[in-house]
């Protein structure tokens, strides 16, 4: 049988592609490899968001060289976000002519088509489109999931919004939503076979529907109806723009138990002079309203977010805000990464673009900074009871995942089932997992 190995760069949308990439393989009869040299076809599915996720992409390739020499048959693809961008296919082939097929991040669907053909013809093979009708053609791909408890339904596809910062949209195209019957299905199909946890996808959730493709179904009513569904099985979903959380939203997310109590909701910075450069369409103020507002509706809701340090045109005292801010909302966790030039985007343009140096610095404070928060905040968690999914059995406890993702440690003192969910008291934090005993409070 040949087998196949795929390297997954990004974010969960690409996790997610590479479910679908494999269940194309998996069709063709190709099983999982499981390691590259093992491979008869090496994809890379790729991301651009950063220079730092490139570089590294770029070395990973290099790597595959010796592979290629030594198994002259070895097919290997590139496909994703970076290919996507302009002039890649070009900048690929002449720093590795060893790649055989290259499609962009709205290409995925044709993979099978694509192997095929290279696998008749032995000629490179590049496809680069933005496919109108992606989010319809990928939504009827098989999918081997990574994982048998928790799993990622796409619900919108591109992005809109144009942060000055970000290369998303310009490789993704323009949000498309999928229409809600075949999120439904896919949603119910996936409670009959036992997962758990499902995360609905997309680079802004909240505009789900509001390119008309939906009958009307807007991110509220969708989320209200998949959390009404019978079944064992816990709702998130991200990422959520703050510019258009609804009231309506919260709402949903406060009367529906099955809808963690958690939220990702990237603030970026805090000074409103950097969020106005950033096109982000709120303000400092407008933000910790929303914060405020959610919180007063669900006082026990889990934040996280993310950060950019070192935006053009940053100085101490806006950066200064970006430490406030987070000193003030407390989230339990952040994502921080300093300001990357992306080719094409409108900061990319900017003067005062901030130094190497300063970045490095501003990163390494906040990071302190938002570790200390953490480390109080899980720490204020001993003494509390909170639903877990136990996720695997080890030799002397089980562990198990927090609504916001943490991970928890429960002591072997009775069995419990893999797949199910329990309520823990917390009796210690250590080493960055919580640690818990069963409780039936
Ligand atoms: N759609 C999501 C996030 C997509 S990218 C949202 O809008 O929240 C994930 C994160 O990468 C962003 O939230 C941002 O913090 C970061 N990011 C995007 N472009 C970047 C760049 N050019 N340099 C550094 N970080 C960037
Ligand atoms: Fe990028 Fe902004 Fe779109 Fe998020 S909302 S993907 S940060 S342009
Ligand atoms: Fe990267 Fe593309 Fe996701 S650029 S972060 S893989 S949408």
């Amino acid at each position: 049988m040949e087998k196949y190995f795929i390297y997954t760069y990004g974010c969960q949308m690409n996790v997610h592609e590479t479910e679908k990439l494999a269940g194309i393989l998996e069709d063709r009869g190709y099983m999982q490899a499981s390691t590259p040299t093992d491979a008869d076809v090496i994809v890379f599915n790729t991301c651009c968001i950063r220079e730092s996720a490139e570089q590294k992409i770029i070395g990973n390739i290099g790597s595959i060289k010796p592979l290629k020499k030594a198994k002259k048959d070895l097919i290997v693809a590139v496909c994703g976000c970076m290919a996507q961008q302009k002039d890649m296919v070009d900048t690929l082939r002449k720093k590795f002519p060893f790649i055989n097929i290259v499609f962009g991040a709205n290409n995925i669907e044709f993979f099978g088509e694509y192997l095929d053909a290279y696998k008749s013809q032995k000629k490179f093979l590049n496809k680069v489109e933005q496919d109108k009708d992606y989010i319809e053609n990928i939504s009827g791909v098989s999918c081997v999931r990574d994982n048998s408890l928790y799993a990622y339904v796409n619900i919108m596809y591109g992005c809109n919004n144009f942060c000055t910062y970000c290369i998303v949209p310009y490789v993704r195209g323009r949000e498309k939503s999928r229409t809600p019957e075949s999120i439904y299905a896919e949603v119910k199909t996936l409670i009959k076979l036992g997962y758990k946890v499902i995360t609905l996808l997309g680079q802004n959730v909240n505009s789900y529907g509001l390119d008309g493709n939906t009958n009307g179904v807007n991110f509220a009513k969708l989320l209200d109806n998949i959390a009404k569904f019978d079944g064992d099985f816990e709702l998130r979903f991200m990422t959520s723009h703050p510019k258009d959380l609804s009231d309506e939203v919260i709402d949903v997310l406060a009367s529906n138990p099955k809808i963690s109590k958690t939220l990702h909701l990237p603030v970026q910075a805090g000074s409103n002079k950097i969020l106005k450069e950033m096109n982000r369409s709120y303000t400092r103020e407008k933000y910790l309203d929303l914060i405020s507002r959610i919180r007063e509706k669900i006082p026990e809701i889990t934040l996280s977010t993310d950060i950019i340090v070192g935006f053009p045109g940053e100085s101490d005292a806006d950066y200064l805000e970006t430490v406030d801010l987070i000193e003030t909302v407390r989230y339990h966790n952040a994502f921080i990464f300093m300001y990357s030039k992306r080719k094409g985007t409108i900061a990319e343009k900017m003067e005062n673009q901030v130094p190497l140096s300063i970045k490095r610095e501003r990163i390494h404070k906040l990071l302190d900074i938002q570790h200390h928060i953490s480390e109080e905040l899980f720490n204020k968690m001993v003494g509390s009871t909170i639903r877990v999914l136990v996720d695997e059995e080890c030799e002397n406890e089980y562990t198990a995942k927090a609504q916001c993702g943490k991970v928890a440690k429960i002591k072997k003192t009775e069995p419990l089932s893999v797949g199910e969910f329990y309520n823990i008291k917390i009796t210690d934090y250590k080493k960055g997992n919580l640690i818990g005993t069963i409780t039936n409070d």
